[in-house]
């Protein structure tokens, strides 16, 4: 089995570590949660394997359906072997229906659905706190390429199109979501970091109850029961 050396670095939900494969890391998933840019900060117990099976879960479901991801082999129950990528500094966010920082930003209650999918970028910056983009922003700043950018924005609304049919299949209403993307050593572009609670928000379909990381950023309670709540209709095992 694939072996961690060095950490090579620490983000607020993982660290990633060195192997003796150049081209492959291996993630260990943390159960901290921060929110509001680290201002806000916790623990979900159990979240960290949550995450990490959940995302591998759905990592595999979409290779099948032809969106290519990091992903290199589960190790255990935090920690998973993946392919080395440059990450693209942007957060791509898919939206279905209107909530959070879009509700907020043009005062449309949250939970009204939306005529067609949107897409927008957030410029990644922990320091600037995240910043809201555009394409063309992008491409004066030397975020992505005109092409890289064309890539990302099929594969986050193919992503889109098989989470809806997924999620909907296990009683779940997929609000929104946010991803990321890598390049690989040649310059492909493939799906990275993780799909879980953390990045989605993910409702119960007939009560709309919210089953994702809101109930910590929002303190709404029974934050670890939606977690584990999601991770049983996925069925894993
Ligand atoms: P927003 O409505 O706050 O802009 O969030 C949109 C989606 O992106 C939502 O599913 C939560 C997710 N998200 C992250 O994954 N990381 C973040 O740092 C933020 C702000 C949102
Ligand atoms: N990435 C955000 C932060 O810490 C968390 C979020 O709201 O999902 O701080």
């Amino acid at each position: 089995m694939m072996k961690k050396l060095d950490l090579l670095y620490e983000g607020k939900a993982k660290k990633v570590y060195k192997t003796e494969d150049e081209n492959v890391l291996i993630v260990d998933y943390k159960d901290d949660a921060t929110a509001f840019n680290g201002l806000k900060k916790g623990t979900i117990v159990g979240k960290g394997a949550i995450n990490n099976r959940m995302s591998n879960h759905i990592f595999r479901l979409l290779e099948k359906e032809g969106v290519p991801t990091h992903l290199v082999e589960e190790l255990s129950d935090r920690e998973t072997a993946v392919k080395k990528v440059e990450i693209v500094p942007l957060e791509v966010i898919i939206r279905n229906v209107a909530a959070g920082s879009f509700s907020k930003k043009l005062g449309i209650e949250e939970g009204r659905k939306l005529l067609r999918p949107t897409l927008e970028f957030s410029y990644k910056n922990d320091e600037l706190g995240d910043p809201f983009i555009n394409g063309y922003y992008a491409l004066a700043l030397g975020l992505a390429t005109e092409e890289e950018i064309e890539t990302i924005s099929d594969y986050a609304f193919r992503v889109n199109d098989v989470l809806i049919k997924y999620f909907d299949s296990i009683g779940i209403e997929l609000i929104d979501f946010k991803i990321e993307f890598g390049r690989l050593a040649d310059g492909t572009v493939i799906l990275a970091d993780e799909i879980s609670p953390d990045t989605c928000r993910l409702w119960d379909k007939e009560t709309r109850e919210k089953l994702d990381k809101d109930r910590f950023r929002r303190d709404l309670g029974n934050v670890e029961d939606a977690y584990e709540e999601v991770f049983k209709r996925l069925g894993i095992k």
